[in-house]
């Protein structure tokens, strides 16, 4: 299922059902497609830009543990994994877009990191059957920036393993009084996110950092938490 190799990739894991209805499908098709054009724009074998981290993994970085295994979900063309990788955490990146794979990959060989990626379809799907699907049961951190599924937020008090982190940055809709995407299904209600992962019955849960508002023109709801 995965592999250590600098950009190896692994695909849909055995015995995951891909939940994929006809609109998660056609949701793909369309992420696929703007990483495609953006290969197209600047192939990743050769452009000048590889990608940073994000600015919400630059602003948690502090509580990001500094070894151990680190997963990026719907991590894209690799931009956050590549810099946990480049820090010293065994990473892994998981998207549904092999185009964005791809790319990652061609990125780490590039930088010559170790990162295994793996095309999954998250949608729906809870935390713990992300991380048997990866291969990868008790990771350091989790991470989780720019993507929305409520299931899979929701499984993660009852899924996250004991000593591991996950942290989120998820933008909310009060995000649209500035910018027109992402669109309303694709963001937060706010005081959603601390609701779905640490909201009652999440005792076994530590917040470590809870915030909503902007930065950088975006507004995010951010969450650090770890499992007892
Ligand atoms: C807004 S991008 C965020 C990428 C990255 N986390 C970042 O902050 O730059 C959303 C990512 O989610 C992926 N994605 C969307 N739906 C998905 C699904 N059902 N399963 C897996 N990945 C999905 C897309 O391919 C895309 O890479």
């Amino acid at each position: 299922m995965s592999s250590g190799r600098p950009g190896a990739a692994a695909s849909a894991a055995p015995g995951a059902p891909a939940p994929g209805d006809g609109e998660t499908g056609g949701r793909q098709a369309i992420w696929d497609e703007r990483y495609r054009a953006r290969e197209l724009a600047e192939p990743a074998a050769t452009t000048e830009l590889i990608p940073g981290p994000s600015r919400a993994l630059q602003r948690l970085s502090s509580m990001v543990p500094a070894s151990g295994q680190a997963i990026d979900l719907a991590g894209g063309d690799g931009g956050d994994v590549l810099a946990l990788a480049a820090r010293g955490l065994d990473a892994v990146l998981v998207d549904g877009s092999a185009v964005a794979l791809d790319r990652a990959s061609a990125f780490a060989d590039r930088r010559e990191l170790p990162l295994t990626t793996v095309r999954l379809d998250l949608a729906g799907r809870r935390l713990g059957e992300v991380l048997d699907a990866v291969g990868r049961p008790r990771p350091a951190v989790v991470t989780c920036v720019s993507f929305l599924d409520r299931d899979l937020l929701a499984s993660v008090a009852a899924d996250l393993p004991g000593g591991s982190r996950f942290l989120a940055s998820i933008a909310t809709t009060t995000n649209l009084e500035r910018n027109p995407r992402p669109s309303a299904r694709f963001l937060l209600r706010r005081g959603e996110l601390f609701d779905l992962v640490a909201g009652p019955g999440s005792d076994r849960l530590r917040v470590l950092h809870r915030r909503q508002g902007w930065s950088d023109d975006r507004h995010h709801a951010e969450l650090v938490v770890e499992a007892r």
